[in-house]
């Protein structure tokens, strides 16, 4: 690799322990990929330091502290050193419990109380505490071409897509990395060639609501999986809450990093701008059939119409749609076999305590949570057996990790469930 005078200064230890660490890893997870060079990076997220049950078993002899997860974990250092202030600007993603409601998920006052003391050394670090997947609902929005190193898949597909900044889907031992250094290797989804379109998918059906959205980024990211998907033909202009249900409904059941709008996403002004030179491997039509095989799939899991749990908020819900859910709740009460969750970031939710949102979902006999959501935090309602949700991305999850059934359909249909206690869901 080509090192710059100040990183062969990391690497040799002249910018102190950490940030040598922090070097000597990038350096082969750089050689690793294949990379002959670093770019700086200005936006790193991720979830640098945190404590999670497992890693505080597993360095309890060593006092579990937040340098030793830093250095040992993160770092893959053989020895604790001590971590100082970040170098750029860092954020700290979704975490494993919301700090107001952790009885209502299940949490135990020992976990909590480690939570904490990471985040307050994180914040000591400079690291923001966004504790969202949804970091650009939380006062983190990257400009066109910054490049950046983020986890999350489903903020990462965001953030090259619509936003047109750069980032690889990182992990948690590159973005610590990446935040002390201000690093990242020149490879990937960073450089022009590798953000070019490989497959076209013509669109026959109309795509407006959001829950259409949805299904058409699952049906994508099971036909291209990790390559770059161009769509054109009867797409509506997508809103922010569209984006978000289409790329993350796109990056769980493939794994899209990056996909191209035909007229209407920052890299895709005409369909030759989204291809560039390249020939599309293949041409894909979705239509009737296509969204009809979809929305069997999602939908493959619910058997009982009794539905015990309404999960909402996958990605983290936006104002508008916190808006919308107290404004189809107000005035009424959620059927006492049921119970609702809707997940948001500690920043959005803010703003709907201000506007009474949070209250109307509580009197409605909901929660508004933070943080995290059912399956990072793997918290369901005890005894939950049937969940009715309006992400793909959740759908593709939770059945499987907490062995329940689960049906998809639109938020309204997900309030109704909510209200009566049983899905009356239909395909669109
Ligand atoms: Fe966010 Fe959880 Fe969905 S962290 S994207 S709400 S799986």
């Amino acid at each position: 690799m080509t090192l710059t005078g100040d990183e062969q200064a990391m690497l040799e230890g002249r910018e102190g322990r950490a940030r040598q660490k922090a070097m000597e890893l990038l350096v082969r997870y750089a050689e690793a990929l294949g990379a002959e060079r670093f770019v700086d990076t200005t936006n790193v997220a991720g979830v640098p330091g945190s404590v999670t049950p497992f890693l505080q078993r597993y360095y309890r002899d060593r006092g579990a502290s937040y340098e030793t997860i830093f250095s040992l974990f993160d770092l893959d250092s053989d020895e604790v050193v001590e971590v100082p202030r970040m170098t750029t600007h860092a954020c700290h993603l979704q975490g494993g419990v919301d700090p107001e409601n952790w009885q209502t998920l299940g949490a135990k006052p020992e976990m909590l109380e480690a939570i904490r003391a990471s985040e307050r050394s994180a914040a000591d670090r400079d690291i923001r505490i966004l504790k969202t997947c949804t970091p650009y609902l939380a006062g983190n929005v990257p400009s066109r071409g910054e490049h950046c190193a983020w986890m999350e898949s489903s903020a990462v597909v965001y953030c090259n897509s619509v936003l047109g900044a750069r980032t690889n889907t990182e992990g948690r031992e590159s973005t610590s990395a990446a935040m002390l250094t201000g690093k990242i290797p020149d490879w990937g989804l960073h450089r022009d060639e590798n953000r070019l379109g490989s497959h076209r998918i013509e669109v026959e059906v109309d795509v407006q609501s959001v829950m259409d959205w949805g299904m058409l980024g699952y049906f994508v990211g099971e036909i291209v999986q990790e390559r770059i998907p161009v769509l054109t033909g009867r797409l509506g202009r997508p809103d922010l809450v569209r984006y978000k249900h289409f790329g993350a409904a796109a990056a769980s059941s493939g794994g899209v990093e990056l996909y191209h709008l035909v007229g209407i996403t920052p890299e895709a002004p005409t369909c030759e701008a989204a291809f560039g030179s390249t020939r599309p491997v293949e041409t894909l039509k979705y239509g009737e059939a296509e969204r009809r095989r979809t929305y069997d799939a999602l939908n493959a899991n619910g058997k009982d119409s009794h539905v015990d749990y309404v999960m909402l908020g996958c990605p983290h819900a936006s104002l508008e749609q916190l808006r919308e859910i107290s404004a189809w709740l107000e005035g009424k009460r959620i059927s006492a076999h049921c119970h609702l969750w809707v997940f948001t970031s500690r920043a959005v939710r803010a703003r709907a305590d201000q506007e009474g949102c949070t209250r109307i979902i509580r009197d409605a006999g909901g929660h508004l949570l933070t943080d995290t959501c059912s399956a990072i935090g793997q918290a369901i309602p005890p005894g939950t057996k049937v969940a009715a949700l309006d992400s793909a991305k959740q759908v593709h999850y939770l059945p499987a990790m907490m062995g329940i059934e689960a049906w998809f359909g639109s938020t309204r249909e997900c309030i109704d469930a909510a209200l009566t206690g049983r899905w009356n869901g239909t395909p669109p």
